[in-house]
């Protein structure tokens, strides 16, 4: 007889004795438990399912036969030490390992035993998963195997995903939406292309029509695509334009940082521009299907490292894309490590990760081969004196649910690592106050850090996920009325736009006007920070653009600036980050010749850029 430890769907360990050369099924079935095993091992069905624990150990078992294999290849929770237990024999090296039992088979693994269910113990044990990427091709069986009864138009959902990127993977699907309540499951929205989303958009039928072509070539259909691309605002908010460092030839040859405010960049790894699931409304869509010259991306440390040695301003680093938590410890090691230990970044304070990893693959961090040695960097990173701050992008409570991403938090916060948290409001994923009040106490109640309620930005499908302003703010309002001061760190609503990150903080009567109150929480030009400024009340606004500034001003109080700021970007002298690092003296320096300045202190004595100064010249 030897020991083992069962463990079932609902992660409860128990331990069992189990005699040699018995049958690992028949061993399970005699202790009480209801296991299906439905062929009766025959190698019909996947009833059996189990993952042994152990990598040593599954090269001493039987060898998997192909039709093991083939079997294995259908089960939800595959993993590389799955096997089907009908065709195990228990061997003494079994000896105290951990066997898990993931199906998702109704009544599999359940105790009928009264005497078993009371030594079951809760353990903190996640059964271990092995990543599988979806694309496009596989939405026909995704769709046939977990709703078959719903009538899903399949042409259309393919149509749609040749112009919106499409990934996802078996976490998303087998364990996050709810295929019961298709189509209006949030996280089905969240990472499936509505058939409808992109009807506003002219141009849309004769692409549908051209994609029904049985006929149409591969070339010709992408052509097709990106003409509907362009009229998405592929590149909102100046990030081609405006942000990227583009005042030496250094710069203008590598192109993987945004540097937009004066005290943080952004740092887009190659290996990383894409995510283990998209969502249909990210602002960053056109990194995954755009043609590699307007691609913003860079592997040199180079680069990297001169960057930050030259903007001593910089005191947070944002790792984006895409998602850097694709990379694994190794590649993120290589940046991490090389921003720890240098002694000539000591300005640099915060390193930032913005990922969405904690929703759409948590096995990262906890039963991923690689998890121990990214958490182990992760630390590492803390203890070289820098914070590290996982920007963690939830859009929806569901998200928050699982074991595996409550195991994961846990996990990343034992590390020293911060968790703030974001994300955008989003028509028919998350447009509900009840449905941010529960995702925001559930973060607080996991120790996370809400920070962010984002205004879906002006590109993609915007027409489809957009909330009108009036309509945001009444929902935020809403969800923090109920909600304990540790929910107050969020900053929302707020629009990610040209001029700056601008909150939308309330609707007031002034003067006989309705009128939104909105303020600057970052600012291409710091002195705009803080600033109260106000736009006409209208009800139809879903974006800056669309709002004019109240009291009969013809003009909000910053766009002649901001024009000034993207004139010196055009002439090369820097973006607004690079701009605004500089004192006074060494910012003259970096417009002689091009304009016509006269020297002044600035009022506020802050020695910063003198946009003022420059404005009056270059006009
Ligand atoms: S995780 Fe972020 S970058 Fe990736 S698809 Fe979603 S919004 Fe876009
Ligand atoms: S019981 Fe059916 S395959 Fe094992």
């Amino acid at each position: 007889m030897i020991n083992i430890n069962i463990i079932n769907k609902h992660n409860i360990l128990t331990k069992v004795k189990a005699p040699l050369g018995a049958n690992l099924l028949d061993v399970i079935k005699g202790k009480g438990y209801n296991i299906d095993g439905t062929c009766n091992s025959n190698l019909e069905c996947t009833t059996c399912h189990c993952i042994i624990d152990s990598d040593n150990l599954n090269k001493k078992l039987i060898r998997k036969s192909i039709r093991e294999t083939d079997l294995l290849s259908t089960t939800t929770h595959l993993h590389k030490n799955s096997r089907l237990s009908c065709k195990i024999n228990v061997i003494k090296e079994m000896e105290n390992t951990d066997i898990y039992f993931p199906t998702m088979s109704k009544n599999t693994l359940e105790v009928i035993n009264k005497e078993i269910q009371k030594k079951e113990k809760k353990i903190k044990k996640i059964i271990p998963k092995k990543f599988k990427n979806y694309t496009k091709s596989h939405i026909k069986d995704i769709f046939k195997r977990h709703c078959p009864e719903k009538k899903l138009d399949l042409d259309k959902y393919k149509a749609i995903t040749s112009i919106i990127p499409f990934r996802t993977n078996n976490y998303v699907v087998e364990e996050l939406i709810d295929w019961n309540n298709i189509p209006n499951d949030p996280i089905f929205n969240l990472v499936f292309p509505q058939t409808d989303m992109l009807d506003s958009i002219e141009g849309i039928d004769d692409f549908y029509d051209f994609y029904k072509d049985p006929n149409k070539d591969m070339i010709t259909l992408r052509k097709e695509a990106s003409k509907i691309h362009e009229k998405l605002n592929p590149h909102p908010a100046g990030q081609l334009d405006m942000n990227i460092p583009n005042n030496t030839d250094f710069y203008l040859e590598n192109k993987g940082i945004q540097h937009k405010y004066r005290e943080t960049m952004l740092f887009f790894p190659s290996e990383s521009q894409y995510c283990h699931s998209y969502c249909t409304y990210c602002f960053r869509w056109a990194q995954f299907v755009g043609s590699s010259k307007d691609l913003i991306n860079s592997n040199s440390l180079n680069y990297l490292l001169k960057y930050l040695k030259e903007n001593k301003k910089i005191s947070d680093i944002l790792f984006t894309g895409g998602d850097p938590m694709v990379m694994n410890s190794k590649q993120l090691g290589r940046y991490l490590n090389a921003l720890s230990s240098n002694p000539e970044l000591e300005h640099l304070n915060t390193i930032r990760i913005g990922s969405k990893s904690l929703s759409y693959w948590p096995y990262k961090y906890v039963t991923d081969d690689d998890a121990k040695d990214m958490l182990k960097l992760l630390e590492n990173t803390v203890n070289s004196g820098k914070h590290v701050s996982l920007m963690a992008h939830f859009s929806h409570p569901n998200e928050l649910k699982t074991d595996v991403v409550k195991e994961a938090i846990r996990l990343i916060k034992n590390t020293g690592v911060q968790i703030r948290t974001q994300a955008p409001i989003i028509n028919h994923i998350n447009n509900d106050p009840k449905i941010w009040e529960e995702m925001w106490r559930l973060q607080i109640n996991l120790g996370l850090i809400p920070y962010y309620m984002f205004i879906e930005r002006d590109t993609g499908a915007k027409n489809w996920f957009g909330v009108p302003l009036f309509e945001t703010l009444k929902i935020y309002q809403t969800a923090q009325r109920n909600l304990s001061g540790l929910a107050k760190t969020v900053r929302g609503p707020s629009m990610s736009c040209n001029p700056g990150k601008i909150q939308l903080v309330g609707v007031e009567t002034i003067n006989n006007e309705k009128v939104f109150a909105l303020k600057f929480l970052q600012a291409r030009n710091p002195h705009w920070n803080d600033k109260l400024f106000f736009a006409k009340y209208d009800e139809t606004a879903k974006w800056i653009d669309d709002l004019k500034p109240a009291f009969g001003e013809k003009k909000f109080f910053y766009e002649d600036e901001l024009e000034v700021i993207k004139k010196l970007n055009k002439e090369h002298l820097g973006t607004s980050g690079q701009l605004f690092q500089n004192d006074i003296k060494t910012a003259y320096s970096l417009v002689d010749n091009k304009v016509n300045y006269q020297y002044e202190i600035l009022p506020d004595g802050l020695s910063m850029f003198p946009n003022r100064v420059i404005y009056d010249s270059i006009n």
